[in-house]
């Protein structure tokens, strides 16, 4: 099937799926324990309903919104992913490019198997930062400092790693540090000519923004010490606050108290996030917890959303349940996987022309007017 044939994320996922070895596929694809979180999220999104009001002339869509102060061509970017030049070879750097070409922010993962400086180089002013917090402070400052001299100017701390997520594909698949080359995996390579030829053009991918510090590391333990803190709290949270002067948004927020605590603090947003169903299996789908946070926050700062959108239409859902951007995660993934630059471009433009459909049919021409009256369960009344 060629790539314009592809009707769907869901049609790029499994074309990716089809060209790249198991053990890279569930890497990105796979979530916390039996993915019952993964699940749910994109679920949820089914089950949130609008209605469509007709007799509207919407001859002129418009898709563009502001956040930050920037104006932006869609009201979403991409989220961070790390580690991603593992599914397809030169992954971020076709990401951050492609979303500079769309005019819509590319998030750098501090996990990235690509540096933060040639990010954002690529992304060319449309890159924002994600900030693991490291055990060992000098590491977390280093990385803050290289961002600031990289000229990022937004920040997203992530917090819902106290502990890596446990990720069943990926222990019954034995992914390991250093990475073990076990006849499975050889087997799996040989199945897929085209991803063992490019990727042993690129060579193996590493988390680049830490590359130094992992020669050592002989252990998965030792890489998550390196990235993660248990210890981070909100007064380390309050710390990061003193020190990073650009906009700092807190990911991985999935309750109110602490969407407001994250406010109260001076924090410029936050992102609801369950780290796409790869944390925990038992929380909340993100659309769920969303009305909530909203409520709590009261406009006071931007909330930013992801994990499970697979359609144009779930932008539309979560603003209409007050989220005000979306980030997507694994629905650009998918593209890459599916055909390099080319699956990542009919990735966006999938989701552009869902988008655009959307609003279309919604009677609502301007993403920026889309309000809770279009939620199906919301009273006539209320309009
Ligand atoms: C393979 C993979 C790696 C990820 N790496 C990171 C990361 O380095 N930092 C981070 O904050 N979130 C990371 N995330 C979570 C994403 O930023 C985002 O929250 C999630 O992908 C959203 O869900 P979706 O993929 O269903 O859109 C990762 C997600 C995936 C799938």
């Amino acid at each position: 099937m060629g790539l314009d044939r592809a009707a769907s994320i869901a049609d790029l996922r499994l074309k990716a799926k089809r060209r790249i070895p198991r053990f890279a596929f569930d890497l990105v694809d796979g979530g916390a324990e039996a993915e019952v979180n993964l699940r749910r999220n994109e679920e949820a999104f089914e089950e949130v309903l609008l209605t469509p009001r007709y007799m509207v002339d919407v001859s002129r869509i418009d898709t563009g919104t502001e956040v930050f102060g920037e104006s932006f061509a869609a009201p979403f970017g991409m989220a961070p992913i790390g580690m991603l030049n593992a599914f397809w070879p030169d992954a971020d750097l076709t990401l951050a490019r492609l979303c500079k070409r769309q005019n819509v922010p590319y998030v750098a993962s501090s996990a990235a198997s690509t540096t933060l400086e040639a990010l954002a180089e690529a992304a060319d002013g449309n890159g924002w930062f994600q900030l693991y917090v490291s055990s060992d402070d000098t590491v977390t400052e280093g990385l803050i400092a290289r961002a600031e001299a990289a000229g990022y100017e937004v920040m997203m701390v992530t917090a819902d790693v106290p502990a890596a997520g446990k990720r069943d594909r990926d222990i019954r698949n034995q992914l390991s540090v250093p990475f073990r080359f076990t006849p499975e995996v050889v087997l799996q390579c040989a199945l897929n000519p085209r991803w063992a030829l490019t990727s042993l053009k690129h060579g193996t991918p590493n988390v680049a923004n830490y590359a130094d510090l992992l020669q050592s590391a002989t252990s998965y333990a030792d890489v998550q010490k390196t990235l993660i803190t248990p210890s981070f709290d909100w007064e380390s949270l309050r710390r990061l606050r003193d020190r990073w002067k650009g906009k700092l948004l807190v990911k991985g927020i999935l309750h109110p108290q602490d969407a407001l605590r994250c406010a109260e603090m001076g924090c410029d947003g936050v992102v609801v996030s369950n780290h796409g169903g790869r944390q925990v299996a038992f929380g909340p789908p993100t659309i769920e917890a969303l009305p909530a946070i909203a409520e709590a926050l009261g406009g006071r700062i931007p909330i930013l959303l992801d994990s499970g959108v697979r359609r144009g239409a779930d932008f539309v859902r979560a603003k209409a349940r007050g989220a005000d951007f979306v980030l997507a995660g694994r629905a650009l993934a998918y593209g890459v996987g599916a055909g390099g630059r080319a699956g990542a471009e009919r990735a966006m433009e999938i989701l552009l022309l869902e988008l655009q459909r959307a609003l279309g049919q919604l009677g609502v021409p301007r993403f920026a007017d889309v309000t809770r009256s279009a939620l199906s369960d919301m009273p006539a009344s209320q309009d």
